[in-house]
């Protein structure tokens, strides 16, 4: 049987749950977990946030930050509840251009450096960073050779941000120039995992599995039937707010046979009474 590894973490499997932030609360990393999916992540925390996080089901967190101020203590916090922390170089958002960090950071290689150094100093678990296809893409990987177990690649450039082609050719070309594990994020779905796996090491899961847990079931050929009354029960175990709630109801429509007609309904809906209702007819 094949073995999964990154750095000294074993998995069961290579389907992760890609970065979302926004999407992957606790309850829904949990259900993609019970789902079937090998590592599950946060999406992109500040290490500076005073936020209250709960991390009580072992994620893989994702940092995001433009220097490496916070670093060390965030993970002597969390390091007891974390599987794997990875760095966000990724993000195309306007407020990750006003602030420096994310897909707008790659030309800072020395801060990147330091970032790295310090979470490599902070932790013996496995740490990664997520990047974009940029023309920066080798130059990171090199960096990332010295302090990390492996680098996701997400093959757009910052200016698509999650539109047009991913350039699964680019992916591969710096798969081929290093010897760090890769996982591959991008369009994977339960049809093309098995072939991206042939070029990969991991796939991530991002946008296909938002609403839809299952598609983890699909691909490891677990039985589960996740919908939104799943969610809801731990959602409401672990006090998850009402917007995100909403939220999550809303993308749970996703195969729904009235999809538009639900939607409609949630969007008006005030209190989780009106949400359970919404869903019952
Ligand atoms: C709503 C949403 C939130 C995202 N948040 C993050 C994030 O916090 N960190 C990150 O590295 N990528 C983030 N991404 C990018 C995804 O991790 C993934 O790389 C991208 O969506 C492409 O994969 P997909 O086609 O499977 O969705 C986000 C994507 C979406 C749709």
């Amino acid at each position: 049987m094949a073995e999964y590894k990154i750095g000294n973490l074993k998995l069961e499997n290579p389907y992760f749950l890609a970065p979302m932030v926004g999407v992957n609360d606790i309850a829904f990393r949990i259900l993609c977990k019970n789902a079937g999916a090998g590592l599950v992540y946060t999406g992109m925390i500040n290490p500076m946030t005073r936020e209250e996080l709960n991390l009580s089901d072992k994620p893989a967190i994702q940092l995001f930050s433009k220097d490496e101020a916070g670093i060390a203590d965030f993970i002597k916090k969390h390091e007891k509840n974390s599987l794997l922390f990875d760095f966000n170089l990724g993000c195309s958002a306007k407020i990750a251009q006003e602030n420096c960090f994310g897909a707008f950071l790659p030309n800072k290689i020395r801060a990147i450096e330091k970032i790295l150094q310090a979470m490599r100093e902070s932790t013996k678990k496995p740490v990664t960073i997520k990047l974009r296809k940029s023309t920066q893409a080798l130059k990171l990987i090199r960096v990332a050779e010295k302090y990390c177990d492996a680098v996701c690649i997400h093959p757009r450039t910052h200016n698509q941000g999650y539109s047009g082609k991913a350039d699964i050719s680019f992916a591969e070309k710096l798969k081929q120039k290093t010897s760090l594990p890769i996982i591959y994020s991008g369009d994977v779905d339960e049809k093309n995992a098995e072939e991206l796996l042939k070029k990969f090491d991991f796939v991530m899961l991002g946008r296909k599995a938002m609403g839809y847990p299952n598609v983890f079931a699909e691909l490891t050929g677990k039985k589960s039937d996740f919908g939104f009354n799943a969610y809801l029960k731990l959602a409401l175990e672990h006090k998850l707010k009402f917007a995100q709630i909403k939220a999550q109801a809303i993308y749970f429509t996703k195969y729904h046979e009235s999809a538009g007609e639900l939607r409609g309904k949630l969007s008006k809906s005030k209190n989780i009474n009106e949400i359970k209702k919404a869903f019952e007819k």
